[in-house]
């Protein structure tokens, strides 16, 4: 075991030296400038930016646990994140410190060693704010940058704190905040800028990147990524690429003139340093349906694109769209990694951005120009025939869909989400945590804007079961798949892949020991042979494991990290895709090392008696009613079928829905709206509350009956030798 570099231990000895020689010097917290950031990958020993490195690869330099050791991995410490809702984050870890956050924006500083807590930040959001969060109030990470923390905070706030105490040294507002704007994803910090996005594309808003000057909070510059409503000059850095590309895609009319016309960019920053650019990813359309969208049918720039820009002004450089038009949810968001591959003449190396956006496709594009080398599906799909020789999809016409559900695939949750993906450089594969969720596409014909609520312009309720029985449960189960997928960028093929037995895994970390970590929804964290894809370790995390893992440095000692916990987006895949109902359970960093012996605390697994709450009422027209004005207006926080993933309540066990009064009081009259619960005042009327509840009544007693028939017949399973 070498794996104490000779320049890193001469180092360690220089640093010593510098110690011993003035040692009242008071400890450093992220003293991190642009030369550390740029020379990450060659001190792995830290974890510096969100995807590790400015390329975003998320592969670390660190060999001490390699294939032949890694079984020899255990707990070496657990934190507690106290909270049941979604956790997305990487931690940063440098100088000895991790800095890592949880759901509502919530920061920690811990001793990366042991896991003490240092400090704690909690920016205070007002709970009501989570009304705006299609997806759950997860928050994907911190920045560092000469001795602060920044962090996106859901409310759209940026602060910085002080890496040393985490006082708060300045606040600025990001957002419209009375618009329903949110932020979840990791700042960037690129040339003393900290650069930050936003979501809130299904509840109808107008995407822009930012870049905030990390030592003031003053803003430097704005990208708006679609044009505003009249077309005109906002006095941004995005006017002109606005005014000569992106206004002569948009048509006039449609409901983009209202909503925003989403492209918000809330995850992917990737700083390509040899071209001086920044590249981003942006996202879906707001509505979803270009029909309501935009009556003029356009590509409807830059939604759906990666877009590259001036490091340093924002001043726009170049842009390919993943899905014109997009009609889908189709983000371009997703992990955008560059690499210098050998594909050039006579193997000459050339540099590229690379993205597995959540419409399916693998894309390789030249990180200079922006121009497209080639593309290939990495799932099973059925909205396109493939790419041209410009990399547009050449469209399968049904997925131009109707009122009549088309179920296509990917879905809108995608074929790969935010979980980041990673890169290994010295073997040149790419690893997706790619995922089948297909789903039914109609168009709402009733559209109309409704403010504070998702806008999408499609049947929520298209395709979907009335009846929920045990072969209808099984075979919606059957079609929801993950794969953990080895894929070769020169050749867009697969390598290797390995099947998991459901969807919605975990991100991916690749390490120069050969090996490839990813945690899985059901809370198996395991490590992967990297060229066979063999699994050679894994450990029962004991809650869901979503977020990118880490991995570090200290005395010598190597770590792998990653934060743990239910929620995140599966909120809206809900409850009928886990294979056991899932209790609330409070998320942790989990951090491993090598020996390590000790154990994660058993989850608090007290969950509601799962029984009706009330007998069944309502004829079949008020249970279609309540069927229908459930899935527009409840699905997408409490899951469809009224089948919760055990992160908000599950309606179906819930005391309240036995008492009409108080379900009005709270469904209509906003009892629970300081909680992130608003009223539905708008949209529903008393009676159409109250079928909802007649809806989720019927699906208590259906849900309860269906659970008895499953434990049945797993306890004849036992009983069978
Ligand atoms: C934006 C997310 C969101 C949507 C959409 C939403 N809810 Fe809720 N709901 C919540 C949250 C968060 C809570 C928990 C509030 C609390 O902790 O007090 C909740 C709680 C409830 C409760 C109380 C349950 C209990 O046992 O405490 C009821 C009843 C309820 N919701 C009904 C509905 C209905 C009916 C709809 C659709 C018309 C709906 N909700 C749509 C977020 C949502």
């Amino acid at each position: 075991m070498s794996s104490m570099r000779p320049y890193r231990l001469f180092i360690s000895l220089i640093s010593a030296l510098i110690l011993a020689s003035c040692g009242s010097e008071p400890a450093k917290f992220a003293d991190v400038d642009s030369q550390r950031l740029l020379n990450a990958a060659a001190t792995p020993e830290e974890w510096l930016t969100y995807g590790g490195t400015y390329d975003e690869q998320r592969h670390s330099g660190l060999d001490q646990i390699n294939a032949d050791n890694v079984a020899q991995l255990g707990v070496a410490w657990t934190y507690d994140l106290a909270t049941e809702r979604g956790v997305e984050s990487t931690p940063i870890v440098v100088d000895g410190v991790m800095y890592v956050t949880s759901a509502w924006s919530v920061v920690y500083a811990l001793d990366a060693k042991t896991g003490k807590e240092l400090w704690l930040y909690n920016p205070n959001v007002d709970k009501a704010v989570g009304a705006k969060a299609c997806c759950d109030v997860v928050n994907r990470g911190v920045a560092v940058w000469k001795g602060k923390v920044y962090v996106g905070v859901i409310d759209g706030r940026l602060e910085a704190l002080d890496a040393a105490t985490g006082e708060l040294a300045w606040s600025t507002i990001t957002v419209d905040q009375s618009k329903p704007y949110t932020i979840t994803g990791a700042p960037r910090v690129v040339k003393g800028n900290v650069l930050i996005g936003n979501g809130g594309a299904e509840l109808g808003v107008r995407g822009y990147l930012s870049a905030y000057s990390a030592a003031t909070g003053d803003l430097v510059w704005r990208f708006y990524t679609v044009p505003n409503p009249n077309k005109q000059p906002d006095g941004a850095i995005s006017d002109s690429a606005l005014k000569d590309i992106g206004n002569l895609t948009w048509g006039d009319e449609g409901a983009w003139t209202t909503d925003g016309g989403g492209g918000t960019v809330w995850d992917s920053i990737a700083y390509d340093d040899v071209n001086d650019s920044v590249i981003f990813g942006v996202g879906n359309g707001s509505p979803w349906n270009r029909d309501v969208r935009d009556t003029g049918k356009g590509d409807n720039l830059f939604l759906s694109s990666i877009v590259a820009v001036d490091a340093a002004t924002g001043a726009y450089k170049w842009h390919f769209q993943t899905t014109p038009g997009d009609n889908w949810d189709y983000t371009a968001t997703q992990t955008i990694i560059l690499a210098d591959l050998p594909i050039g003449a006579g193997g000459a190396t050339r540099r590229v951005a690379m993205q597995a956006p959540k419409n399916g496709f693998y894309y390789l594009l030249d990180a200079a120009t922006g121009k497209f080398i080639s593309g290939e599906a990495f799932v099973p799909q059925n909205w396109a025939q493939g790419l041209d020789v410009n990399g547009r999809p050449i469209e399968n016409p049904e997925a131009r869909y109707g009122e009549t559900p088309f179920m296509q695939n990917p879905g809108p949750l995608g074929a790969h989400n935010w979980q980041p993906m990673a890169f290994n450089p010295e073997l040149n594969l790419a690893y997706i945590p790619a995922q089948e969720i297909p789903d039914f596409y109609a168009s709402d014909s009733l559209f109309e804007d409704r403010i504070q609520s998702w806008n999408t312009g499609t049947n929520l309720a298209a395709g979907l079961p009335m009846d929920l029985d045990l072969a209808t449960a099984m075979a919606l189960r059957a079609t929801l798949k993950g794969r953990l997928i080895a894929w070769d960028p020169i050749t867009q093929s697969a390598r290797w892949s390995v099947e998991h037995s459901n969807a919605w895994n975990g991100g991916v970390l690749s390490t120069a020991g050969g090996l490839v970590f990813q945690g899985r929804l059901e809370g198996e964290f395991a490590a992967y042979n990297a060229v066979t894809g063999e699994k050679l370790w894994h450990q029962n995390v004991k809650s869901g494991a979503a977020s990118g893992p880490g991995t570090y440095e200290i005395n010598g000692e190597q770590y792998v990290t990653i934060t743990t916990g239910w929620g995140s987006a599966y909120a809206l895949a809900g409850g009928s895709a886990y294979d056991q109902p899932v209790p609330p359970i409070v998320g942790k960093v989990v951090t491993f090392k090598l020996g390590a012996t000790g154990t994660i605390p058993d989850p608090n697994l007290v969950m509601a008696p799962r029984t009706p709450k009330a007998d069944r009422f309502g004829d079949q027209e008020m249970i279609q009613l309540g069927f229908d004005k459930y899935h527009f207006n409840c699905r997408v926080c409490h899951g469809p079928l009224a089948i919760s993933s055990g992160v908000l309540p599950d309606l179906r066990w819930s005391p309240i829905s036995a008492n009409a009064d108080v379900w009005q009081s709270i469904v209509l009259g906003g009892a629970l709206s300081a909680n992130g619960m608003v009223s539905f005042a708008d949209t529903l009327s008393p009676s159409e509350a109250e079928a909802v509840r007649a809806y989720v009544i019927k699906q208590a007693h259906d849900g309860a009956a269906l659970e008895a028939e499953v434990a049945a017949l797993m306890a004849a399973q036992v009983a069978t030798p």
